[in-house]
């Protein structure tokens, strides 16, 4: 029997009304929309507004997915959740979003790795699919970062925003699907991009509140450096050992966290403009959303057998790759 690989069957997404122009951050705190175009190339970004969290958007998602792959939410084997901002520590958003969609038949986990989250639930839920001990995996990534946003910090509060989307997973024998994965993480980079408090290490205090720790810390020059030439270094990692080259490379799906880090990712890859998905000006970065909101975007441009390479990098430090041929 021939191989069986992971293909994604559908793709759906879930951004909020609320449009956060830069013209609005203008207002807020000191920064101008030249700046913020041309340091990061976002114009804007959606903020999810109200009494809600990450797994309200990812109901939307997974609701609108389920219709168009046509099945019931009861046939869903397993949820990945990826993200980073879950609707409250226990339980998992998975599980959440389980009840919400009414997928009583499914186990589910949260998977965190920050902005390389939803290219880990990718590979991992590959796994599920492969073994043969599933036939339909939800991966799932998405955040609301503005519920960890500091809007008096220029540096941060220009670049996020929230935002959600889903794949279903399911095996393929023609060679569709997954097909390599490279994922990488190094720890020593923890302190350049994290959440200070709110965890067993610092629980929510006064002191922790009035120190601002419970806001996303980036240092973003240091961060910049290392997700600049490692997220390119994967790409081209993963397109060199799967004899992948620029002409036959029909998609990049790079992580939208800054458009002169995707730049330098192209650049890397020899591989042109017009077959990078960018949507960094519309959503900013949206953490674990960002990769399936383009999937979503540029669906009705993806043919059955294009070659996509997907990459990433964010907060732990972490970053990876994944080779995929679209199955539809
Ligand atoms: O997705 C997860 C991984 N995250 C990333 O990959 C983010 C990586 N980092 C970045 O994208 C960039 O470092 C930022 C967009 C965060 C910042 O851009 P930068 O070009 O690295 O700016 P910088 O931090 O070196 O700051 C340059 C100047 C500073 O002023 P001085 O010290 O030169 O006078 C900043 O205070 O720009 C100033 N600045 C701003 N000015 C206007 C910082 N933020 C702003 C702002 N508006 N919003």
């Amino acid at each position: 029997m021939s191989k069986v690989h992971a293909a994604i069957t559908a793709v759906h997404a879930y951004v909020p009304e609320y449009i956060l122009t830069n013209k609005e951050l203008e207002g807020m705190v000191e920064t101008n929309d030249e700046w913020i175009v041309s340091r990061t190339g976002i114009k804007e970004r959606r903020i999810l507004k109200g009494n809600l969290g990450t797994s309200d958007m990812a109901t939307h998602a997974v609701e609108g997915l389920i219709k168009k792959r046509g099945i019931k939410a009861t046939e869903i084997d397993l949820i990945i959740f990826c993200t980073t901002t879950p609707d409250m520590v226990f339980p998992a958003s998975a599980n959440i979003l389980a009840h919400k969609v009414g997928a009583v038949n499914a186990w589910g986990y949260d998977l965190n790795a920050a902005c390389s989250g939803f290219l880990y639930g990718l590979a991992t839920g590959s796994q599920f699919i492969e073994s043969g001990k599933h036939q339909k995996v939800l991966v799932v990534g998405g955040d609301k970062m503005s519920s960890i946003i500091n809007y008096k910090d220029r540096a941060s509060c220009i670049i996020f925003g929230d935002g959600c989307g889903a794949v279903l997973l399911e095996p393929n024998t023609e060679g569709f699907g997954v097909i390599d994965s490279i994922l990488k993480s190094d720890g020593s980079g923890g302190d350049y991009l994290c959440q200070k408090a709110g965890g067993s290490l610092r629980p929510a205090s006064h002191e922790t509140v009035d120190n601002d720790e419970h806001f996303l810390h980036q240092e973003g020059q240091a961060v910049f450096k290392f997700a600049v030439t490692n997220m390119a270094d994967v790409a081209a990692e993963i397109m060199d050992r799967n004899n992948l080259t620029s002409k036959n490379v029909d998609w990049l799906v790079p992580h939208q966290a800054n458009k002169r880090i995707i730049d330098a990712t192209s650049n890397r890859c020899g591989i042109e403009s017009d077959k990078v998905m960018i949507n960094i000006e519309k959503y900013g970065n949206t953490t674990n959303g960002t990769i399936p909101l383009c999937l979503w975007e540029w669906e009705s441009k993806l043919k059955k057998g294009d070659n996509l390479v997907l990459a990433a990098f964010g907060g732990g430090f972490t970053w990876g790759s994944l080779y995929l041929r679209w199955a539809y």
